[in-house]
Order: C-alpha cells, then sequence, then structure tokens
C-alpha cells in the first residue's frame, strides 16, 4: 500500500505569483495547496495525498503563535494511523528556525518534511514542483523516520537543525554547512547518508501541547561600536531571553557584555551565538560563560538558538539547565 503523506501548506515563494516572466517581482502566498499539488505531475505513484492550508503568508511573518498552531496540527496529524507522513510547504527565509522547532517538538518517529522553493510557482523554471515532488518521495520513505525534521531543497536533504539559508536568489540557498546532508533525492529517488550523531526524532524535547504562546527571546546583531541601547530595549520590552549574534565565536563589546551579565544576575538568560554562518560558539572560550552567567550556543545560529531558548524557558531560568539543553539539542 502507498504511504500516506499529509500536506500542509503556509505559504512561501513556493506559492508565489510572478505576474512578468521576465522581471523579478513576484508577490509570496498567492497559492493555495491544492493549487500547488495539483501542478506537479506523478505525486499519486509517490504517496496518496491529503491536504490543509495552516496559513498563506510570507515565511517573514512567522511567530510564535503560528509555529504553536502548526506544531499542534503536525502533531495530531501524525498520531492518527490513517496518516505516515507529513509534508509541510513554507518560505525560505525562516524556513531553517520553523524545521527546528518543529525538530523539538514533534511527538512522532513519522517523517516531518518541509519544502519551500526559490522561484515562484509562475517563474520560468520554477523549482518549486521539483521540491515538492521529491519532498513527498522522502516523506514517503520509511527510511525517513527518526531523523527529525528534515527540509528538501534542489535534490539535497538537510536535518532542520543543520540547514542554513545561504543565498538568496539561487535554487542551491541551503546549506548543512560543517554537518552535511542527510542524504539526496532527484526525481523522486532517495539516497541516505549515515544517521546524525545527536539525538533527533523520537521523544519531543519539549511539549508545547498546552502553550498558547512562548517567552519572549530577542537577538541582536553584534558590530564594531556596538551599543547597549538594544540591550536596554529588549529588557524593558519584556524579553526573558536575549540571543547575541556575536561578531566571532560569539564575541560582542566590552559594553555589552557588561550590560548583558547584570541582566544575566537579574534573571535574563543569555546566549551567545554567532554572526559567522558556519561558526562554533564554545563555552568558556574567549568569554568567561561561567562567570558572567552565559549561555554558549555551540553551532546553533542565531534565529535556532532564539526557538530552543525560547522552549528552555518554558522549563526553566537557570543558565547552567539552559546550557545543558543547548549542549543535547
Ligand atoms: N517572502 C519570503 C518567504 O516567504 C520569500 C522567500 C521564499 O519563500 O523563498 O520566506
Amino acid at each position: 500500500m502507498k504511504r500516506r503523506v499529509h500536506v500542509l501548506g503556509t505559504g512561501g515563494t513556493i506559492a508565489g505569483a510572478q505576474p512578468d516572466p521576465g522581471h523579478y517581482g513576484y508577490t509570496a502566498a498567492q497559492f493555495g495547496i491544492d493549487w500547488l499539488l495539483n501542478a506537479v505531475p506523478g505525486l499519486d505513484r509517490l504517496a496518496t495525498l491529503s491536504g490543509e492550508q495552516v496559513v498563506n503568508i510570507g515565511s517573514q511573518d512567522m511567530d510564535d503563535g503560528i509555529w504553536l498552531q502548526l506544531a499542534r496540527r503536525v502533531n495530531e496529524v501524525l498520531a492518527s494511523p490513517a496518516t505516515d507522513a507529513a509534508l509541510i510547504t513554507h518560505g525560505t527565509d525562516t524556513l531553517e528556525e520553523t524545521g527546528y522547532f518543529l525538530s523539538l517538538v514533534t511527538a512522532s518517529d513519522k517523517p516531518v518534511v518541509m519544502v519551500g522553493s526559490m522561484r515562484p510557482a509562475t517563474a520560468i523554471s520554477a523549482d518549486g514542483p521539483a521540491n515538492i515532488y521529491n519532498g513527498v518521495a522522502v516523506a514517503a520513505d520509511p527510511r525517513a523516520c527518526r531523523r527529525g525534521t528534515l527540509i528538501v531543497l534542489n535534490d539535497e536533504i538537510h536535518h532542520a537543525r543543520n540547514a542554513v539559508k545561504t543565498g538568496t536568489s539561487n535554487p542551491s540557498a541551503f546549506s548543512s554547512m560543517s554537518r552535511g546532508l542527510a542524504g539526496i533525492t532527484s526525481a523522486g529517488r532517495v539516497e541516505w547518508f549515515e544517521r546524525e550523531p545527536h539525538p533527533i526524532g523520537g521523544p519531543p524535547r519539549f511539549d508545547v501541547g498546552g502553550l498558547e504562546s512562548l517567552p519572549r527571546v530577542d537577538i541582536l546583531h553584534a558590530h564594531a561600536n556596538m551599543s547597549i541601547d538594544l540591550i536596554d530595549a529588549a529588557i524593558a520590552g519584556g524579553a526573558r531571553g536575549i540571543v547575541v549574534a556575536g561578531v566571532g565565536a560569539g564575541n560582542m563589546s566590552a559594553r555589552a557584555i557588561e550590560r548583558l551579565a547584570r541582566a544575566a544576575q537579574h534573571g535574563t538568560v543569555v546566549v551567545r551565538s554567532s554572526r559567522v554562518v558556519s561558526a562554533m560558539v564554545l563555552r568558556n572560550a574567549e568569554l568567561d560563560d561561567d562567570g558572567l552567567g552565559f549561555v554558549a550556543a555551540g553551532d546553533l545560529n542565531a534565529a535556532k538558538s532564539r526557538a530552543l531558548l525560547a522552549l528552555a524557558l518554558t522549563r526553566t531560568s537557570d543558565p547552567q539547565h539552559v546550557q545543558s539543553m543547548f549542549d543535547q539539542n
């Protein structure tokens, strides 16, 4: 029997319309999931499909409320014996962070695969249909189980935890940086590589079933001449956590370090990530995280660190406990 894949649409360029193929302008989130699936020939050979439209937005408008709504629907769908896998169509701007968030809260070993596209649905050589076709093939593959949330674009299979958007127009816009691909897929064929060492898939790290919101976590981008005004504004705005997209291996100005250390002493959880695309921010390397009360993000970029810190804050504000969550995820 063909595997049963439930598709959840959220918008993005993959559902976008470009009025004139000769011009790069377009509008995201113009077509519904039924239109998208009908535009891809041969899907019925790969799986038995069902679909729903969760939202229809540019993914720059993703927020914690939609994340929690999407997580609830994915968990409900996967809890059903009538469904073998979930496929989510999504904009690429925040694809990596939604994907990482779902990998932390999905309560099933069944495959969760996300696809987007770099060209609108009506563009010349639109890449969305091929990504959907390959996404369905991956989702329908029993070997996709227990791999955490996966992202499929441009014939590549990425663990959402490792995927980073590295381009803004080329179809090869995602990379898994130093971690490498989960596998490759082309015209529906799927080849898997060795499984990831860190624990993904299996029981959710965080149960979000009863949550209507997440604690506010802000991201601050470090740079030369960095001031402390935005740190003050984040705290005044109610941020319970601050992620710094630091220079280099998670560094920042002495003034910012001092202000954030004071914030940490007063209960704000401060995570050092990096603005560098392929980074490893290690604890107590260049900064004394123990003394400052900071958390080191490892190789999680700032956007994914925000997702993990928001979930961590539903359980604890203790920086040591939060550090252990970063070390395990
Ligand atoms: N508006 C952006 C988004 O929905 C377009 C980028 C894309 O989907 O490729 O993420």
